[in-house]
C-alpha cells in the first residue's frame, strides 16, 4: 500500500472542513493524512478538533514571537519537521507568507463558499458572501475548491458545486446549505489533486 500523502490544515475558526478532512482519511476516502492543523487564533474550535483526533498543533500568532519573520520561520520550520506535502486552507482568514506560496505551488488548497470567481477576493468571507449573493438576487451559488496562489480566491479552480438560493433564504440559511457541500467536496477535490487528476 502506497504511503499516504502529509497534510496540514490551516483554520481560523470553527474547522467543520477540517473535521470532514479529517473523517474523509480516517475513512481511507482521502489518501491523505491531517498531521498538523495550523491557526492565527489560539482559540479557534478547529485546533480542538485537531487535539481530539490526536493531530498535532500549531499557533502563529505575531505577537507570540519576537517578529512576523520569526513567525513566518517558525511556521515554515514545523511544516519542514512534520514534512507537509499538501496545505489545505479551511476558513484560514489570512493570505500565507509568500515564500509558502512559492515553496508549496499547485500543492495548497483553498475552499470558498461561492462560485468563483463570483463573490471572491479579500473581505469576501463568511456571512459577506452569503450577504452578497443574497442581496444581487442570485438563484445559485455553491462552493470552490482552488489552488492558493499569491491573491486571495484567484488560483485555478479544482471542483465546484452548485447550490439553489430558496425563496425566503437567509445568510444563515445559505450559508448552512453550501457548508453541508463544501464537506462533500473538499475531500474530494483534494483527493483528486493527490491522485494527479488535474496535471
Ligand atoms: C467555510 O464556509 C469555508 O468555505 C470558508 O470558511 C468557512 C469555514 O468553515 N473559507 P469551517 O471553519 O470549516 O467550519
Amino acid at each position: 500500500m502506497s504511503e499516504k500523502a502529509k497534510l496540514a490544515v490551516f483554520v481560523s475558526g470553527s474547522g467543520s472542513n477540517l473535521q470532514s478532512l479529517i473523517d474523509s482519511s480516517k475513512k481511507g476516502e482521502l489518501a491523505a493524512e491531517v498531521v498538523l492543523v495550523v491557526s492565527n487564533k489560539k482559540k479557534a474550535y478547529g485546533l480542538e478538533r485537531a487535539r481530539k483526533a490526536g493531530i498535532g498543533t500549531f499557533v502563529c500568532r505575531v505577537k507570540d514571537f519576537a517578529s512576523k519573520e520569526e513567525a513566518e520561520s517558525k511556521l515554515i520550520e514545523t511544516l519542514r519537521i512534520k514534512q507537509v506535502e499538501y496545505i489545505a486552507l479551511a476558513g484560514y482568514l489570512r493570505l500565507l507568507p509568500d515564500s509558502i506560496v512559492t515553496g508549496y505551488r499547485g500543492k495548497i488548497t483553498n475552499i470558498h463558499p461561492a462560485l468563483l470567481p463570483k463573490y471572491g477576493g479579500k473581505g469576501m468571507y463568511g456571512h459577506f458572501v452569503h450577504e452578497a449573493v443574497l442581496a444581487a438576487g442570485d438563484t445559485e451559488s455553491g462552493a470552490t475548491v482552488h489552488l492558493v496562489d499569491e491573491i486571495y480566491d484567484h488560483g485555478k479552480i479544482l471542483m465546484q458545486e452548485k447550490v439553489p438560493v430558496e425563496p425566503g433564504d437567509t445568510p444563515e440559511a445559505l450559508a448552512a446549505r453550501v457548508l453541508k457541500v463544501e464537506h462533500r467536496i473538499y475531500p474530494k477535490a483534494l483527493e483528486n489533486l493527490i491522485q494527479g487528476k488535474y496535471d
